[in-house]
Formats: C-alpha cells, structure tokens, sequence
C-alpha cells in the first residue's frame, strides 16, 4: 500500500460525494488512482481533483476491479445493490448510507471515539448518521469520564441531511416565497423555506421516526453502551447546511459545567464556543465548512441535580459524513487495515 489506495468514490456528484472529493484532495489522502462513479444520469460529466478534470462513470459490475477503497455516498439502495461486488473485488467500503449501520459483522465507527473496531471488519465498516456523529464528537468525552445514564436530545437539522437536490429546493421556494408565489415541495414533503417539520423518515409503531431510531441504536453500538437510555425528537429545519442538537444529559452524580468544560476543550473534533457575555453561542452559519463539532452554553439543568445542558452545531456534510468517512479511510491506512481473510457479511 506504499504506492497508495486506488480510490473509488460512489456517489461523487452529490453534495457528500463532492465533498468528498474535496477532502481527499486538501487532507492529502495517498490516492494512487480514483474512479469517479454515479448514475447514468451523470456518465461523461467531470469534476476536478488536484487540477484535472476526472471523468464520472456509470457505475458497473467492472468499476471496482483493481479498486482498494470505495467511499460510498449514494444511498442505502445503492450501497445494498453493489456492496457484495465491491467486497469481492477485494476493496473495502466504507458506506455512509444507513444499510450495514446495524450489522453486527459490520463496525460502525467514529475515529476520536471507537477507532478500535475497525479492525474488526470484514470488508465493510459503516459511516453513522450524521446527527449520531455529531452528538457522539460532543458527548462522548463526557461519556468516558463518567456514564451517561439518560440521554435526551433535540435536533433542528438542515436541508443538506438530505443531499443537493433538497438544498436546492430549499432555495428555489425561498426565492417563490419572497416573490409572493406558491413554493412548491419535491425533495421534502412540504416547503421547508420559512417553515419546519419534524423528521420526514418513516414512523414506527412507538411513533418515533427512523431517524430518531437512528440516532438511539447508533450511539448506543458506538459507544458500546446498550443499555444507554436515549430519547431524540428530530426536526428539519430551514437551513441550508449544518446541524444543530440541544442535548440533555443526567448522570448518576453531579457534574460541573466547569468540569464538562475542561474535558470538551480538549476533546478531539470539538470547538467550545461560549460568549456569555455577548449572548454568542454555536449557530450552523458558523459550523458550515469546518471540521469541528462546535460545543457551548453548557450549563447545570435546573430541573436535576445530576443533570447538564448542552448546545451544538456541526456542518452535517462534513464532520456528519464526508469527513469522517476519509478519517476512516486515514485509519485503514494508519492501521494497515485494507488486508482481510473472510467476509462473513454476505454468507
Ligand atoms: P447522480 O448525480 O448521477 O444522480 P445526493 O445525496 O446529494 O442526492 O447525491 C446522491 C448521489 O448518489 C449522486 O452522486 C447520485 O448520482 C448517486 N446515485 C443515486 N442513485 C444512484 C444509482 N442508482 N447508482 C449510482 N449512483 C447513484
């Protein structure tokens, strides 16, 4: 592998995908070749990469020969349809779609929280959702410190959780909006533009949505905790990128917000943004484009002596997916994890 990874990107036109491009690009990932995939919608199109401009190809049954990597971004669908073949061709997918999250052949990891299970994998490791990472980078930290014992957490979360096309629409019915007429709803089930809806996914029979099943089953396998009590109301709202999560935690003790403080501004992948002062706290306008799960107005709940209030945004195509899919991959490489003996996935 000192040569480098040849790197297949599936799903390289949409916004993780593109963002994915990007970061392989500015964290200098070892690429010794990259193959840009998508649908047939998007064959003969290019997008740029270190000055040239690469080809996009429709995905096919021989795209992944001689292919060491696939960085997968093209919904769970996709991801299920061609996970087998990228397995067999010897290449490691690292899926950010929700297909694999919940095998248990499969890691589903966080770098700064669980890189030890991706040595584990059997030719697949999973991306979680992007609010489970989002809250894992904030409260994790705290987490290992002392147990959390319930988890109670909100999230006004953006057009861009699901993908160019909504971000689009988003702005198209504000401009319809502001212009007095009719906005119209394709990507999402209603306009979002100077409105909000909770999570659009499908409900269960406990009325709770997919995401918000996502968000308690995820964290709960990443942080190798199952019996973590864990309860989440997820919300889109209309913002272009970047998610917001008000997290209410409870422990068996007390804990200082000065305390949490002191961990979280030390802990990997978080930015502690308090102003008291100005009334300054974290907001998406501010998280979009960074790396760093922004973290503030930590405070003690007044309703619970043991309870602690907590505030985050993180830009959701970032941190949420693209990045710390390529931290993943940084990790394959590190650990020289792309050698494996048996894919247990499929039998
Ligand atoms: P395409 O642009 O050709 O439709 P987003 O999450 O931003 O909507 O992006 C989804 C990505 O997944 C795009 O790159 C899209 O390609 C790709 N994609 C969607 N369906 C398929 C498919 N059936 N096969 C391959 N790629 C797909």
């Amino acid at each position: 592998m000192s040569q480098g990874i040849n790197v297949a990107i599936l799903g390289a036109t949409g916004a993780v995908g593109t963002e994915l491009l990007e970061l392989l690009e500015s964290r200098k990932f070892p690429v010794a070749s990259l193959k840009l995939l998508a649908s047939q919608r998007s064959a003969g199109t290019t997008l740029p990469f270190k000055g040239e401009n690469i080809p996009v190809e429709a995905v096919s049954e021989e795209s992944f020969q001689g292919v060491d990597l696939v960085l997968a971004s093209a919904g769970g669908s996709t991801s299920k349809a061609w996970a087998k073949t990228i397995v067999e061709a010897g290449a490691v997918m690292v899926d950010n779609s929700s297909a694999f999250r919940m095998d248990s052949q499969v890691p589903l990891v966080v770098p700064e929280i669980n890189p030890e299970a991706a040595a584990g994998h059997q030719g697949i490791i999973a991306n979680p959702n992007c609010t489970t990472i989002l809250m894992g980078i904030a409260v994790y930290p705290l987490h290992r410190d002392r147990p959390i014992k319930r988890l109670v957490v909100s999230t006004y979360q953006s057009a861009s959780g699901a993908g160019a096309r909504a971000m689009e629409e988003l702005k198209t019915q504000a401009k319809a909006i502001l212009a007095n007429e009719t906005p119209t709803a394709e990507a999402f089930p209603y306009p979002l533009a100077f409105n909000l809806f909770p999570h659009n996914s499908p409900l269960n029979e406990q009325g709770y949505c997919e995401e918000e099943v996502k968000m308690i089953k995820e964290t709960r396998k990443i942080f190798n905790a199952p019996q973590l009590q864990i309860t989440a109301t997820c919300v889109r709202v209309p913002v272009l990128r970047a998610h917001s999560e008000a997290v209410n935690l409870e422990f068996d003790e007390p804990f200082s917000p000065q305390q949490a403080k002191e961990i979280l501004a030390s802990a990997p992948g978080v930015k502690l943004v308090e102003d008291w002062q100005a009334n300054y706290f974290p907001m998406p306008i501010d998280a979009t484009g960074r790396d760093e799960v922004l973290v503030g107005r930590i405070r003690q709940d007044i309703s619970h002596p043991c309870g602690l209030e907590l505030w985050l945004c993180g830009d959701q195509i970032r941190k949420g997916a693209a990045l710390n899919a390529v931290q993943i991959a940084e990790l394959l490489v590190k650990e020289n994890l792309f050698k494996r003996s048996v894919s247990a996935v499929f039998v």
